[in-house]
């Protein structure tokens, strides 16, 4: 029997899950209810925001000492939170990657240790499947599915066909989509993270005072690019300059409503594709994760998006959209009881491509710590 005070929860069924590849120390237990739905029985979530701030970016070696001093006491507070102690645990998953290494190796380190001291199976859990995963862990979504990850780190088209399964569509050739939000906040002297900024500023300007570009746009190739937009943000700011409030506003909603926009042309060129792959699926869906999912205009441009091609958007609750734990308990729940462990001795990966023949994409910009 489990000592779990959730009884509808499966005793053999409870996953710790550690995250720490970027700037979040996070923690949760997953488990599974009695009717297979997963459950998530804590969520513990420390920001570093502050650590960073005066940087203007992540630190990592700051971000791994603060990792090294947090990560006990958030692991505590989420088997306190779950009302379970290590030995009710049937594994533990930790993200080995894509990440930062210094972060990842904490996390890897603690998660081997538990395994080991309470001799549990250990689950190396990829970053990017976490998100994957998690319209499973929220909304039960059922295999086939398409997946559009958008944050500060990755600017990514999947398609997720079971666990372990997935390919890279598209991808960004420069810049993030959250980071070519925080980067325009930046240049515009307004604060970070940008992406909140941007959108509150959206709100009173006009979208159609800058004619910026929709990068990509009617490109056959699934991926993206965000850095000439913001370039030309750039551009178009110097021009007006000096700026008024009104100008930085109206800066703002064309940006964003660029971005939108762009971001928009891809996705219905992938939704495209996945309903003539998958012509008779029931139920098609496309599924959003990360930071940036939670602006309103880019959500409106995607629901409108999948209206037109028959398909169901889900956007799981913002606080599972960003780093978390509990998609990596969950990930690893998953390949827990598909018998897909690890040993001890797996390593930390600071690049791990989810689609790894999608690797690398020869000749085209930079990519994000995470790509
Ligand atoms: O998923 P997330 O919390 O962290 C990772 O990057 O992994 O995403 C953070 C990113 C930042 O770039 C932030 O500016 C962006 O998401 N973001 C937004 C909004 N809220 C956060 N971008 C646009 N509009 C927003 N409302
Ligand atoms: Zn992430």
């Amino acid at each position: 029997m489990s000592s779990s005070p959730f009884p509808s929860i499966r005793a053999a069924s409870l996953v710790l899950g550690i995250e720490t590849s970027c700037d979040e120390t996070a923690a949760s237990v997953v488990g599974r209810g009695a009717d297979g739905a997963p459950v998530i029985l804590s969520n513990v979530v420390l920001s570093q925001v502050e650590e960073h701030a005066a940087f203007g970016g992540v630190v990592p070696e700051i971000a791994a000492r603060a990792h090294v001093e947090a990560l006990d006491g958030i692991v505590g507070a989420a088997l306190a939170d779950a009302g379970i102690g290590f030995h009710a645990l049937s594994g533990v998953a930790a993200t080995v990657g894509p990440g930062l290494v210094g972060g990842l190796i904490v996390g890897a380190m603690t998660g081997k240790a538990i395994a080991a001291a309470c001799d549990l199976p250990f689950i190396a859990v990829n970053h990017l499947e976490g998100h994957a995963l998690t319209p499973r862990l929220t909304d039960a979504v059922a295999y086939p599915y398409l997946m559009l990850l958008v944050s500060g780190g990755h600017t990514q088209i999947l398609l997720v066909r079971g666990l372990g399964a997935y390919e890279r569509w598209g991808t960004t050739i420069d810049d993030a989509l959250g980071e070519a939000f925080d980067k325009t906040a930046k240049l515009l002297g307004l604060g970070q993270p940008g992406g909140p900024v941007v959108e509150r500023r959206a709100e009173s300007g006009d979208p159609g005072r800058f004619a910026l570009p929709r990068p990509m746009r009617g490109e056959t190739r699934l991926d993206f690019s965000f850095s000439g937009l913001k370039t030309a943000v750039r551009l178009a700011a110097e021009a007006a300059a000096p700026l008024s409030e009104g100008d930085l506003d109206d800066l703002c909603a064309s940006f964003q409503a660029a971005a939108a926009q762009s971001l928009a042309d891809r996705v219905t060129r992938a939704l495209r594709r996945f309903r003539s792959e998958f012509p008779d699926l029931v139920d098609p869906v496309l599924a959003v994760a990360g930071g940036v999912a939670a602006n309103r205009s880019i959500r409106a441009e995607l629901e409108t998006a999948c209206a037109k091609a028959g398909t169901r958007l889900v956007a799981p609750p913002l606080k599972l959209c960003t780093d978390n734990a509990a998609m990596i308990a969950h990930a690893g729940l998953e390949r827990l009881e598909a018998g897909r462990l690890d040993a001890l001795s797996a390593p930390v990966r600071p690049r791990w491509p989810l689609d790894e023949r999608a690797e690398p994409l020869v000749g085209f910009g930079r990519r994000g710590a995470k790509a």
